[in-house]
């Protein structure tokens, strides 16, 4: 639901840009039937109209997702974690973050922990190696999920040493680098962000996205990258006291939710991920 609202925030801000007015009607059959989440999430009305253009429309095609450590030199500053925080998102949600070095300890320590049991956890170590395409060849084949390429991948792959057999083996380095990945990303955070809302509808989910991506262009627009760590906020039994723990480090009242939690930072632009072509999923009725 989160990924559905960023796509449907993309499409305003690009619509707006082209001259189009956008009425978005969420769930158009309804959230009540036990399948509803296999139903259409959105029905989307394009209108020609005059749209004060959004800012952050530029931004759209520089916007990345950054796995690698953060600069050490170029800290986050309180006023650029505001200026952030500030970006205009659905009033569902409320954003919020942190430089805190106490609390930013704590969070760290988190993150960490929080990938442990899911790379732990068989079953859930499984859906993200699922979800990871390692070297050029398999990345070019499977333009979706987590890929993984350079030539230190290459080489490491061609040697033996990285495969999404070997992730599934707690014996191997392989498995050990699902954990390292996210300690190196983690350690080097330079503030850390999250998404509240005040429910946990249908509805707040898709705002969480619409949100979502304002916070990662309006990021890009000031020169941050952002990662979402997103494995405390999974709700399986073996993760329950990292989600505790997670509600109570980003004072999460009762009938709150945390939709997404990110580290932030400078580093030197990545790849995009590589995405399917558009033209792949459109159908038309
Ligand atoms: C709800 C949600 C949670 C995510 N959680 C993670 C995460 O924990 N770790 C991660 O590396 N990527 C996570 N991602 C994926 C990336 O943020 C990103 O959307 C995806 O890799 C596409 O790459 P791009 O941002 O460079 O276009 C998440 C995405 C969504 C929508």
């Amino acid at each position: 639901m989160i990924a559905q609202g960023c796509f449907i925030e993309t499409l305003a801000i690009a619509a707006g840009h082209l001259g189009y007015a956008t009425e978005v009607m969420l769930f158009p059959d309804g959230t009540a039937r036990a399948d509803f989440e296999m139903r259409p999430v959105a029905e989307v009305l394009l209108t020609k109209a005059t749209v004060s253009a959004d800012p952050l429309f530029g931004q759209i095609l520089h916007r990345r997702t950054s796995r690698v450590p953060f600069d050490q030199k170029h800290v986050v500053t309180q006023t650029e974690l505001n200026q952030l925080t500030a970006v205009r998102v659905p009033a569902a949600i409320e954003v919020a973050g942190t430089i805190n070095a106490e609390k930013m300890r704590q969070l760290t320590a988190l993150a960490i922990a929080s990938n442990e049991v899911e790379c732990d956890t068989p079953r859930t170590r499984n859906e993200t190696v699922d979800h990871i395409h390692i070297g050029a060849s398999e990345i070019a084949k499977n333009r979706e999920g987590i890929s993984i390429a350079g030539t230190g991948v290459w080489w490491a792959s061609h040697l033996g040493l990285l495969s999404n057999a070997a992730m599934r083996d707690p014996s191997t380095k392989s498995f050990a680098s699902l954990k390292t990945m996210v300690e190196d990303a983690a350690e080097s955070s330079n503030a850390y962000v999250w998404l509240k809302s005040h429910t946990n509808s249908p509805e707040d989910q898709v705002a969480a996205g619409r949100a979502w991506v304002r916070v990662t262009l309006q990021s890009t627009a000031q020169g941050l990258m952002l990662h979402p760590l997103s494995q405390a906020l999974e709700e399986f039994a073996e993760m329950a006291p990292q989600h505790v723990k997670m509600r109570q480090l980003t004072l999460c009242e009762d009938q709150e939710t945390i939709q997404m939690f990110a580290r932030l930072g400078y580093a030197a632009e990545g790849e995009h991920s590589p995405r399917r072509r558009v033209g792949s999923f459109i159908s038309s009725a």
